[in-house]
């Protein structure tokens, strides 16, 4: 089958934790009147279904149990506006999956191959039923989930400020004890994403690299929607 790779809508951002890209996708996506989906959402609301269903020990997951939970409850991506959302038993569970217990466990949950089939299935999906162009952000969309995307971003931070940004994007003290304790937790999911077998973390040869660490929110949102008029004109 040959693909036309104009055709594909998809502008793909990619990037470590924190490094700005669901608020970038997300104002970006509003910009140019596109939805946004937030890859990472998904892996983590079906972690939080995992947690509430079978207890925080994920090594006693099996892989088929999570995907047999997801399609049950169901776990799934809802379009609120210009926003997928994610939802638990028709539940919008946005605020409960950025609780620290699903933060902590969302990685193992995430290097399941099984899983992420089930999750990458479920973005295709989404976004051939939107029908329209949609800004998805994540780790491996532009070198898994839509390698075809015209326009693929991969955005890097200095690790102290992602940090901070994480402490007040959470409204906490950004005090250097913290500060501390949440690049270590940052960095421990970094390693996890980036070496794990099936998808690491890793731009994909064609994505143009970002580095948004002195950069305002604004800033890197117009960037790339300077590029975005470049590679969808009209
Ligand atoms: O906290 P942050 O916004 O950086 O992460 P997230 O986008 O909410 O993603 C949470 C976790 O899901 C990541 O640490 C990855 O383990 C996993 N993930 C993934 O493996 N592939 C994606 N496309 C998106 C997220």
């Amino acid at each position: 089958m040959t693909r036309d790779r104009t055709s594909t809508r998809v502008i793909a951002i990619d990037g470590p934790a924190a490094s700005g890209k669901s608020s970038t996708a997300a104002r970006l996506a509003r910009r140019l009147g596109w939805a946004h989906l937030d890859s990472g959402a998904l892996y983590r609301a079906l972690t939080l279904a995992a947690v509430d269903r079978f207890g925080e020990s994920p090594r006693s997951w099996s892989p088929a149990a999570l995907v047999a939970l997801a399609e049950e409850l169901p776990v799934r991506l809802v379009l609120l506006g210009d926003e997928f959302q994610p939802e638990v038993a028709g539940v919008d569970v946005e605020a409960a999956i950025r609780d620290t217990r699903v933060t902590r466990h969302v990685s193992a949950v995430a290097a399941l191959p099984e899983v992420r089939a089930w999750v990458n299935a479920r973005q295709r999906e989404a976004v051939r039923a939107h029908g329209g162009g949609v800004v998805v952000d994540g780790r491996d969309i532009g070198t898994v989930v839509f390698p075809d995307a015209p326009l693929k971003i991969f955005l890097v931070a200095d690790p102290g400020e992602r940090a901070r940004r994480r402490l007040a994007q959470r409204g906490e003290a950004v005090d250097a004890a913290e500060l501390a304790r949440e690049s270590a937790l940052l960095a421990a999911r970094d390693e996890a994403d980036s070496t794990r077998a099936v998808a690491p973390l890793r731009p994909a040869p064609d994505a143009v690299p970002l580095d948004t660490t002195d950069l305002s929110l604004e800033q890197q949102v117009e960037r790339i929607a300077a590029l975005a008029r470049e590679r969808f004109p009209g």
